[in-house]
């Protein structure tokens, strides 16, 4: 019942929705086998870090305090009860394949930390971080979870409903850092520093995977998906202005690195600052 409860409440939303974008990445019908227990296993794996991912994304509704804008306002009100919801329907995924949760793994924990500095949070997890969130859901889950299964079909309209709501949390992301950035463009080089970092952690997560990738269908595609992956978060930060248009030598990206790692450090002790109060009499057309 409380799974269908779920459901319902978020099919609500649905046809306000964006139709959801075609995959990114062609797995090219690889599928999981849920009947065996090593591929469980990674998928056990992968559906962890999702959940992990959901339970902090609520944490956008933080960003309320130091939203500028009555549409910001209301964006992070309306993602924080997505993101809430988000964390019940992987739950009830777990429960359909009759499966248990295990601890996230250190890098999305990394790549997931609140950060109290308003442009950081929104670059760093509501354009970037998102943007990979819905790598994973809508390429790699959605092509991957095998139809042919009897729970699959059910979890994947759950799915297709959490990408097309992510579809729009980074879209929303992407349009507050590009705004950001017109007001601090000294933010750019710090951004492209971080955004190099989290290119560089990434693939640990795969590293538990690697001895096992030959021969099977889908973990034979890990390496050029995360190569996919990549260059598609390089190609969205050079449309958001944070990446050069050529890659610049080490020097110069260590360089970005030192001034991200020293934004980051700074943000670790920033305290987010309150809008509304400041700002609702002109965001309301009072002023
Ligand atoms: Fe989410
Ligand atoms: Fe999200």
């Amino acid at each position: 019942m409380r799974a269908m409860g779920t459901l319902e409440s978020v099919m609500r939303d649905d046809h306000r929705l964006p139709p959801l974008a075609e995959p990114g990445y062609d797995f090219q019908g690889a599928t999981f086998d849920l009947e065996k227990p090593e591929d469980r296993d990674i998928v056990r794996f992968i559906l962890s870090q999702a959940l992990y991912g959901e339970a902090t994304g609520v944490y956008c509704g933080k960003s309320l305090y130091a939203a500028g804008s009555l549409e910001a306002a209301r964006f992070y009100l309306r993602q924080a009860k997505q993101e809430l919801n988000h964390l019940s329907t992987f739950a009830e995924i777990f429960r359909l394949l009759e499966m248990t949760p295990e601890p996230a793994h250190w890098v999305v924990k990394l790549l997931s930390s609140h950060n109290n500095y308003y442009p950081l949070k929104v670059m760093m997890e509501h354009a970037l971080g998102e943007g990979m969130v819905l790598d994973i859901f809508k390429d790699l889950l959605l092509q991957t979870l095998p139809d042919a299964d009897p729970r699959v079909p059910l979890i994947k309209k759950k799915l297709r409903i959490v990408c097309r709501e992510e579809q729009e949390h980074v879209a929303w992301g992407e349009k507050e850092t590009k705004r950001i950035l017109e007001e601090m463009p000294h933010l750019r080089t710090p951004f492209y520093g971080l955004l190099e970092l989290q290119m560089a952690v990434v693939p640990f997560i795969t590293r538990a995977f690697k001895q096992r990738t030959q021969g099977h269908p889908v973990l034979e595609h890990l390496e050029p998906f995360l190569e996919f992956v990549r260059q598609r978060v390089f190609e969205q930060g050079k449309l958001l202005g944070i990446v050069p248009e050529r890659r610049p030598g080490l020097a110069k990206r260590q360089l970005a690195i030192a001034t991200g790692l020293a934004l980051y450090g700074r943000s670790q002790f920033a305290r987010s600052t309150s809008k509304l109060e400041k700002i609702y009499l002109k965001e309301l057309g009072f002023q």
